[in-house]
């Protein structure tokens, strides 16, 4: 198992607190327990009508705490807790938390640890419309969002547990936990560097409804840009069509067409560090696209193909790019065709691997594979989860660009 915590220790205070949208909070438990972050539940003693602590208790698989002093004399929680947390979390956090923590109240263990620590506070707010719209709250959110340290994850607008509609409800715990991860994963090594990911297969249309296209689904370019995000890169990531949600802090462009991609990543004039061309592009797009759909009725149909303009060989001439890795599937002699596709396409170094197996690759949430550097050194890459890969990929970058963890 390879993944961030093998690199860092992750340690997250996860505050719950007294509302509805804290059944929600067990997705997040599991998805911060698939990245091995030490999870220190602190509940309030209003979340704890909402749920058990002992479900919290079962998911985290740590104690949940509560209570401000330790019964069997072993000091003040608030003040142990809050050391070496890397984030403080609170998700759901009501009204009254957020109004607390702004007029610096410590009346239970959650306020008093926020109170009594020094590292990030991340605050996912949730309640009624009426709630977050009155100005005290708006006022204590604004006060709060000033401070260096104390950021939000607004809630989003919709149906909310009350019956009222508006804005409220508990952001998209996917979009809470990659912002979490920005803080928890605090090794650095990409801050500073802008990084264009590409992603996902291209479709090259011959009418208005039919393409042609691969069974890309764009997994391995949203982890590298969800990773790239967490490691502090700035993002942008140029997307054929997936199923995928965007991650949280990328910029994201949605394209079509392999021409439509060649223009995104060279019409503008940006400039950055790496490029991670992990997207599949069709290698051929046909002759004539017709306005009209096709009609059936002739036996053979004969269309002719003309071949796409290679991006990456493009991209490496536009000299835009200091650092530009490939991506290879290959379904025979995959050393040898990722080395020679290195030359002619004058990139830095090819990720490959061997399409010829169901259990890896395209769709499949697992990857294997080996990067090839131009100098001919390779690094072999066991199976291991696509998201764990991207880090190993990004870390073996930095580590060979000479890009310090800060
Ligand atoms: N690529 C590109 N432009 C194309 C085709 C591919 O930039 N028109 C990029 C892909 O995004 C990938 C790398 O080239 O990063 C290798 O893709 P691959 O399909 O393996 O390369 P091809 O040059 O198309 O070679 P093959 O004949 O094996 O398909």
């Amino acid at each position: 198992m390879f993944g961030v915590a093998e690199i860092m220790e992750m340690r997250l205070v996860l505050g719950l607190t007294g509302s509805i949208a804290i059944y929600k909070a067990c997705e997040l438990l599991r998805l911060f327990k698939k990245e091995n972050v030490q999870i220190i539940p602190v509940m309030t003693p209003d979340s704890k009508r909402f749920i058990s602590p002992l479900l919290v208790e079962s998911l985290s698989q740590n104690k949940v705490y509560s209570d401000m002093f330790d019964e069997s004399g072993g000091g003040f929680y608030h003040i142990m807790l809050s050391r070496g947390a890397d984030l403080i979390l609170i998700a759901p956090a009501t009204a009254n938390t957020i109004a607390k923590i702004a007029a610096g109240l410590a009346d239970n263990l959650l306020t008093s640890i926020v109170l009594a620590s020094d590292c990030p506070v991340l605050i996912a707010p949730a309640m009624n419309v009426k709630m977050l719209e009155n100005l005290i709250t708006q006022r204590n959110i604004k006060r709060l969002s000033e401070m260096e340290r104390i950021s939000f994850v607004m809630p989003e607008s919709g149906e909310l547990a009350c019956g009222d509609t508006g804005q409220g409800r508990l952001a998209d715990i996917d979009d809470i936990f990659d912002a979490s991860m920005f803080y928890l994963c605090k090794e650095k090594f990409l801050r500073g560097k802008r990084v264009l990911v590409t992603a996902g297969p291209t479709r090259e249309f011959m009418d208005p409804v039919r393409f042609l296209s691969n069974p890309s689904s764009g997994k391995m370019g949203y982890e590298l840009a969800r990773v790239a995000y967490w490691l502090g890169a700035d993002v942008r990531l140029v997307s054929g069509p997936t199923n995928i949600k965007p991650p949280y802090g990328v910029r994201v462009e949605n394209i079509i067409s392999a021409d439509d991609m060649k223009k995104a990543m060279l019409d503008s004039r940006e400039e950055y560090d790496l490029l991670l061309m992990s997207a599949a592009i069709s290698d051929w797009m046909f002759e004539k696209r017709s306005d009209q759909k096709i009609k059936r009725g002739c036996e053979k149909l004969q269309v002719d193909l003309r071949e796409n303009p290679d991006i990456l060989s493009l991209a490496s001439k536009s000299g835009r790019f200091k650092y530009i890795v490939g991506f290879a599937a290959e379904s025979e002699n995959v050393v040898e065709n990722a080395i020679s596709k290195i030359g002619k396409k004058g990139i830095d170094a090819i990720v490959v691997n061997d399409i010829s197996r169901s259990d890896i690759g395209f769709g499949n949430d697992y990857n294997e594979g080996k990067i090839i550097f131009s100098d001919g050194s390779i690094q072999n890459i066991d199976k291991m989860r696509k998201r764990d890969m991207a880090f190993r990929i990004l870390s073996e970058l930095a580590k060979r660009l000479g890009w310090k963890k800060i």
